[in-house]
């Protein structure tokens, strides 16, 4: 991979002396080689090396709450079926028979009629721990043991009502899953919530593409007026107060354009800035005055932490240039039974922004797709994408 070359050209902007004290890169750092936007096999390397390898959340846990309910996810070319079992606990399998290979499962979730989960095409069953149970044949082999045809299973962890699935051999620790440096949900009571609304789109886009543009705000004035106009700070093209490379002079102006937060009077990421309720109790003033903090565990998911709802989006790969986003907004049962709940004041607003994202990810990814880009340059602003950059770049050996 060829390194981008200075040039002699003076900036547009303001030139870094260097001495400056900010979170912002101060050397021209490349980015990905274009082609692993859209390469066929380099998307298949990612999938073996990041896809079947890492952690990756699938949803809340309260989507499936009730004993034999089900879902099924596609991660890749890879099916999987999450059962939850009459003791209560998850178990993940690949949604594939041990007979032929049929799909066990068409239908995205529901509930099992009985306690077998039975095979479409020739009705092997299995039972919710995933072991054969019984065939459909009228009399079996005397070396045929059922016991060798247990169904494939996954690693599954539901942690805080956060449910995670490791494709691979060994799982790693899932903590270690969790982005260092992103904002802690510890305050935030995750596992008490449920799902009030779920939003999903089909991407035209790389699954990294959706992440580099989630990791950088220089967008943000164009792409999103409504939200600069809620977070002022991302007015600036920025995310956060040390990204400015002079913000020392603005430290103590207590301006939410320079020192982050959200517009003075707004409390919560609503289509008035209006909170649904009062802040959660565990919540420390900093994380109210926030506005907005980001749980990200990489590849899968960034979780929105407001004050008065979450909000989880978890990206999974369909193909090379194809990404499902699903999105679940996480309320109290109690805030959505109060007479005054409105949710479309919530979901409007972010489905609004997702929008707005999934366009510019999928011009972006259009534009790839020239023969002459073979990479891209990082700006100052851009050292969160540096950092996403860098976790692909160690797990698929560039
Ligand atoms: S493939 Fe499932 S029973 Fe035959
Ligand atoms: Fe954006």
């Amino acid at each position: 991979m060829s390194a981008v070359r200075p040039g002699t050209g003076k900036a547009s902007g303001k030139t870094l002396t260097g001495d400056e004290d900010f979170d912002g890169l101060d050397r021209v750092e490349p980015t990905l080689p274009g082609s692993t936007y859209y390469d066929p096999a380099w998307y298949e390397h990612e999938l073996d090396r990041i896809f079947y390898r890492e952690w990756l959340y699938l949803c809340h846990g309260s989507t499936m709450a009730k004993p034999r309910s089900f879902r099924t996810f596609k991660i890749g070319s890879q099916r999987i079926l999450l059962v939850r079992g009459e003791d209560g606990q998850l178990r993940g399998f690949h949604n594939t028979c041990r007979h032929r290979g049929s799909i066990l499962c068409k239908e995205a979730q529901g509930r099992l009629t009985g306690k077998a989960i039975r095979c479409p095409y020739h009705q092997w069953a299995y039972s919710m721990e995933g072991d054969l149970l019984a065939t459909s044949s009228l009399a079996e082999a005397a070396d045929f043991d059922k016991a060798d045809f247990p169904l494939y299973p996954v690693h599954v962890q539901e942690w805080r009502g956060l449910v995670f699935v490791c494709l691979g051999d060994d799982a790693p620790d899932l903590r270690d899953s969790f982005e260092r440096g992103s904002d802690r949900i510890e305050h935030w009571p995750v596992e008490d919530l449920v799902v009030g609304y779920t939003w999903r789109k089909v991407m035209k886009c790389n699954w990294k593409t959706f992440w580099d543009n989630f990791n950088e705000c220089l967008h943000c004035p164009n792409i999103h007026p409504e939200l600069c106009d809620l977070v002022p700070i991302y007015g600036r093209r920025i995310s956060g107060q040390r990204d400015d490379p002079h913000w020392q002079d603005t430290a103590e102006s207590g301006d939410p354009r320079f020192v982050g937060g959200l517009k003075e009077g707004a409390q919560s990421w609503t289509s008035d800035g209006v909170a649904l309720r009062e802040p959660f109790p565990n919540l420390t003033p900093e994380e109210i005055a926030r506005g907005q903090s980001y749980f990200i565990s990489a590849p899968s998911v960034f979780i929105a932490c407001h004050v008065d709802y979450m909000r989880s989006v978890r990206l999974l790969p369909l193909g090379p240039e194809e990404t499902e986003i699903e999105v679940e907004w996480l309320f109290l049962p109690e805030t959505m039974e109060r007479p005054d709940f409105d949710l479309s004041k919530v979901t409007d607003f972010a489905i609004l922004v997702m929008q707005q994202d999934a366009e510019a990810s999928e011009l972006n990814q259009e534009g790839m797709r020239s023969r002459r880009f073979t990479e891209g340059v990082l700006m100052p602003e851009e050292h969160w994408l540096k950092r996403f950059q860098d976790w692909v770049r160690e797990r698929t050996d560039q």
